[in-house]
C-alpha cells in the first residue's frame, strides 16, 4: 500500500476521523466498491432525463452492481429501492442526505419504497436508552420520513419490534449463515458485545429479499445509503445467493459533515456540532454563527485580498451537498469566497437563511405527517 493510502475506519458503529477526497478514493479501493463515473450517470440519465444534483456533485460517488440493477430494469424487472434508520435520536440534516434522494428515485422510477426503523438495533448498541425512548424516536423519525412527501401507496415502514412475526423467520435463515468469527472480523465486535448486537446485522438483511418472499418472485433491490452502513450489505451480498435471492445494489453517499469539523460525519452525541430538523431559526443562526468551521481568513483585510477557501468551510459544504442545488449559484458562491469578495459572514447567513426556509417548511410537514403515520406501517 502506498503512503498516502491509508485505511480509514469506518463502521456502522464508528467513523473515525474527517474524511478528505483522497479518504474516499481510498475506500474505494478498501470496501471493494466501484466509482460512479459519467457512462453509468449517462446510463441513468436515459431513464431520468435529469441527474439530481447529488449525483453530479459527487456526494453519492459510489456503487455496487448498479449496471446490473439497470439491466435488469431495461428488461422489465423493475426494483425496489430500501434504507433505513436506526433511531437513537432525532433526526438530523445528514439522515436526510440518502433520504431526499430516495425521494428523487422513487418520483423518477416510479417504485416501491421500503423503509426500516431498527428499534432493536438501537436497544442493543446504546446501553443507556430504553426501549421505550427508542420507540419515541422511532416515531419522532417517521414524520421525517413522510414529511419528504414520500408516495404512502408506494412506501412501506418496518419496525424491526413491530413487524417481527413477518422479519424473524427470514432473519433466522440469514443468521444460520454468519458467524461470529465473520461479525467480529466486521464490526469489531468482542467477546464482550452483548449476543443480540452479533445478530443484529440478519435483520438488517431482511428487507433486502422480503418484498421478493411477499412476492413469491426474485425482485431487484437498491439501497441509498451513507457509506458507514456499506458492512452489513457486505455480509448480506455473501449470503443472498446462498438463499436463492439476488445480491442488493447499493448506492453510497458521503458524510455531510457536523459543524464543527471538516469532513467529519456529523454527530447525534455533540449538539452543537448538529442540526435536528426541530431546530427553531435561533438556534440554527447560533449554532452555525458560533460553531461552522470556516475557510475565512483572520480578517476581513485579509480575507478580501487572499480570499477564503470554499474547499474546507462547512457552510459551503452543507450548500453544495444540500441547501443550494442550483448549479449557478452554488458556482457564483464557490467563487466569491474564494476570491474574497464573499465574506464568512455573509456565507454563514445565506446558510442560516436557506436551513430556516428549509426547516419551516419541514417542520409544518411533519405535523401534517402525524395523521399519516398509519398509512405508511407495512400491513402484515
Ligand atoms: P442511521 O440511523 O445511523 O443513519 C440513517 C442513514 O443516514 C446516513 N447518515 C448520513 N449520511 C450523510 N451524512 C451524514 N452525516 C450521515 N449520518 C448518517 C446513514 O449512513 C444511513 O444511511 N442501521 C442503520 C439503519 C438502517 C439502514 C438500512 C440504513 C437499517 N436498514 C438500510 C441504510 C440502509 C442506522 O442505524 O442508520
Amino acid at each position: 500500500m502506498k503512503k498516502e493510502e491509508k485505511n480509514v475506519k469506518i463502521t456502522p458503529y464508528e467513523v473515525e476521523g474527517s474524511l478528505s477526497e483522497k479518504d474516499y478514493n481510498n475506500l474505494i479501493k478498501q470496501f471493494g466498491i466501484q466509482p460512479l463515473n459519467p457512462e453509468l450517470l449517462n446510463r441513468i440519465k436515459k431513464h431520468t432525463k435529469d441527474l439530481h444534483f447529488m449525483l453530479t456533485r459527487g456526494i453519492f460517488f459510489a456503487h455496487r452492481d448498479l449496471n446490473w440493477l439497470l439491466d435488469e430494469y431495461e428488461k422489465g424487472n423493475k426494483f425496489f429501492i430500501y434504507t433505513g434508520r436506526g433511531p437513537s435520536g432525532n433526526t438530523h440534516i445528514g439522515h436526510l442526505v440518502p433520504w431526499l434522494f430516495c425521494k428523487w428515485l422513487q418520483d423518477k422510477f416510479g417504485v416501491e419504497f421500503w423503509f426500516q426503523f431498527t428499534d432493536d438495533e438501537k436497544f442493543m448498541f446504546k446501553h443507556d436508552l430504553s426501549l421505550e425512548e427508542v420507540q419515541k424516536y422511532t416515531y419522532e423519525n417517521m414524520l421525517d420520513v413522510i414529511a419528504l412527501g414520500f408516495d404512502p401507496k408506494k412506501t412501506h415502514f418496518l419496525i424491526d419490534t413491530k413487524h417481527a412475526g413477518i422479519m424473524y423467520p427470514e432473519a433466522i435463515k440469514v443468521a444460520k449463515k454468519i458467524t461470529f468469527s465473520t461479525t467480529k472480523a466486521v464490526f469489531g465486535f468482542t467477546n464482550e458485545t452483548n449476543i443480540g448486537s452479533i445478530f443484529y446485522t440478519s435483520m438488517q438483511t431482511v428487507p433486502c429479499f422480503l418484498p421478493s418472499v411477499l412476492k413469491k418472485k426474485n425482485i431487484p433491490c437498491l439501497i441509498p445509503l451513507g457509506v458507514d452502513q456499506d458492512p452489513h450489505f457486505r455480509i448480506t451480498r455473501d449470503i443472498l445467493p446462498k438463499l436463492g435471492y439476488y445480491k442488493p445494489a447499493i448506492i453510497h453517499a458521503k458524510f455531510l459533515s457536523g459543524l464543527k469539523t471538516f469532513g467529519g460525519k456529523m454527530s447525534t452525541s455533540d449538539s452543537d456540532s448538529t442540526i435536528w430538523v426541530t431546530d427553531s431559526p435561533e438556534e440554527v443562526k447560533k449554532k452555525i454563527m458560533k460553531h461552522a468551521f470556516s475557510g475565512g481568513r483572520i480578517s476581513i483585510e485579509e480575507h478580501r485580498k487572499l480570499g477564503g477557501n470554499p474547499d474546507v468551510d462547512v457552510s459551503f459544504q452543507w450548500l453544495y451537498y444540500f441547501f443550494e442545488p442550483d448549479d449557478k449559484k452554488i458556482k457564483q458562491i464557490h467563487d466569491d469566497y474564494k476570491s474574497g469578495k464573499m465574506l464568512t459572514g455573509e456565507l454563514k447567513q445565506y446558510l442560516i437563511d436557506k436551513i430556516n426556509i428549509f426547516l419551516k417548511e419541514h417542520q409544518k410537514k411533519r405535523e401534517l405527517a402525524k395523521k399519516q403515520v398509519d398509512k405508511f406501517i407495512f400491513k402484515i
